[in-house]
């Protein structure tokens, strides 16, 4: 059934790796003892400072851009790419993730005279949208190297009996994108590594198209060629907003530095892993991986790279809460990290990392506190961004979110933390100051408390739902 379903014989060999690492249930612990948390890294700071201009070029004239875009922003209740949603507006026309990715690399490419190739790892859902977009930009234009590798869809699971689930009034919602470690296996499929090693390509960087920040650096080309090593990882310091994420370690039973996700921590070591003085920093997801190294690599295990498996449960209709539970197998980029002997980390700072998640995230992307550059840089003061809570309820599908701001999000400049409790539609011109908070008109008489007023200035366009 699944061949007919046109699954690859690779997809085939990935899902059934996944499959079996799923039903023997490997967790894969990785142990507190037998890891050397990785607390001091070179910082792009500093070794920006030691790389000449000619080699950061050359290196960059030597790579080529690959951005992940093969997810479904399920959790922002899209069915579509997320990388398809406008973000900003630019000369007065709005600007989605896909328009400032295409635009970040037009903008280096003349400004640096280097090729980078761009390509986009799509899904059976995003594909077409991706590439329509990409044809209708007039600026970009790329006719050697294909702008998409289109990846793998696996079975989702039925959570109860481990059967692929039937969904006939939907048979789309099926299927799933194997996560983003299935790079690997759908960069081995396409050919597209012996393309690009024929255009003279010899470092691949790798991230996601919802984080902005993740756009094309000469330093940080320059830092990786130097290093000689097959694979490096830009990570970043943690806050304490950031407890709960993993972090890589340098395991002392493998020799090597590898992804440690929390589900891999024993709970006796948990107090320690969520510890940021001793493991201080979190992946970006921004990977750069020498050509030879990953082909070699792919080489030696049959194009598909053993990650760990990561359960994801979900519902089958993710918009449905009430259809049945399925289990995503999932792979994760950076875990084969591991895999790779000499292998190092960066420390970046934050303006290399501006993802967007939820549709708090979204909120602060689209607000005041970014200006979009010319050459389609995410610009901000600071990058030190207040704290949004939206109501779930209300906020975190798009279609709630963006009904409820039909003027645009309000201005947050001068905003330390935004709550917005229960359900509130917003006019023009609303600013946030400080700690704002409205509070959930159903509970209470007069939301905007006294203390609130001082803070939501323009309340006359703020109101709840139908007023
Ligand atoms: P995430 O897993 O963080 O988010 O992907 P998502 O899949 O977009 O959203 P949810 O979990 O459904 O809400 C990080 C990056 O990896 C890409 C995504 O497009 C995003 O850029 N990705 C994810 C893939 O390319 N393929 C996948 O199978 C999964």
């Amino acid at each position: 059934r699944m061949r007919a379903d046109g699954m690859s014989d690779v997809a085939i060999t990935a899902f059934t790796h996944n499959y079996h690492q799923w039903e023997s249930d490997r967790s894969g612990f990785i142990a507190e003892e037998n890891v050397k948390p990785l607390k001091q890294l070179p910082s792009i700071a500093e070794v920006m400072t030691t790389i000449s201009a000619e080699d950061a070029h050359e290196a960059l004239a030597h790579t080529a851009f690959l951005k992940l875009n093969g997810g479904l922003g399920t959790s922002m209740g899209l069915s579509k790419a997320k990388s398809l949603l406008p973000v900003r507006l630019h000369k007065g026309r709005p600007m989605r993730f896909l328009d400032i990715i295409l635009g970040q690399v037009v903008a280096t490419r003349s400004a640096q005279g280097v090729d980078l190739p761009l390509v986009f790892m799509n899904s059976y859902r995003t594909s077409k949208d991706t590439l329509q977009v990409i044809r209708r930009n007039r600026h970009f234009k790329q006719t050697d190297i294909p702008v998409e590798i289109l990846q793998h869809r696996e079975p989702k699971i039925l959570a109860e009996t481990g059967e692929p689930v039937s969904w006939p009034e939907n048979p789309d919602l099926e299927w799933c994108p194997p996560g983003h470690g299935d790079v690997y296996a759908t960069l081995s499929d396409s050919g597209i590594l012996d393309t690009l090693e024929k255009a003279g390509i010899r470092y691949l960087f790798i991230s996601n198209s919802d984080n902005l920040g993740a756009r094309p650096s000469s330093s940080v080309a320059g830092y990786f060629a130097q290093t000689g090593a097959p694979f490096m990882v830009e990570v970043a310091r943690k806050t304490q907003a950031d407890v709960k994420g993993g972090q890589f370690v340098f395991d002392k039973t493998t020799g090597t530095i590898r992804l440690r996700e929390m589900s891999q921590v024993p709970k006796a070591d948990l107090a320690k892993a969520t510890d940021i003085k001793r493991h201080p920093f979190f992946n970006t997801n921004n990977i750069w991986v020498r050509i030879d190294a990953l082909k070699a690599k792919l080489a030696e295990y049959n194009g598909i790279l053993p990650l760990p498996v990561i359960r994801n449960t979900k519902t089958v209709d993710p918009t449905n809460p009430d259809s049945p539970q399925v289990v995503q197998l999932e792979t994760a980029m950076g875990a084969a990290i591991g895999l790779f002997e000499g292998s190092v980390c960066l420390e970046v700072n934050r303006p290399r990392f501006l993802p967007v998640k939820t549709t708090n995230d979204l909120f602060i992307m689209r607000s005041d506190r970014f200006h979009l550059t010319d050459t389609f840089e995410m610009e901000d003061g600071n990058y030190d961004f207040p704290k949004i809570h939206l109501d779930p309820r209300y906020y975190k599908l798009i279609q709630d979110f963006d009904e409820r701001f039909p003027y645009g999000v309000p201005s947050i400049a001068a905003a330390n933390s935004v709550t917005i409790e229960g359900d509130w539609t917003f006019g023009a011109s609303v600013k946030f100051f400080g700690d704002a908070h409205l509070a959930d008109p159903q509970n209470d008489p007069d939301p905007v408390t006294r203390r609130d007023r001082a803070y939501v200035r323009d309340a006359s366009h703020v109101g709840p739902r139908g007023i």
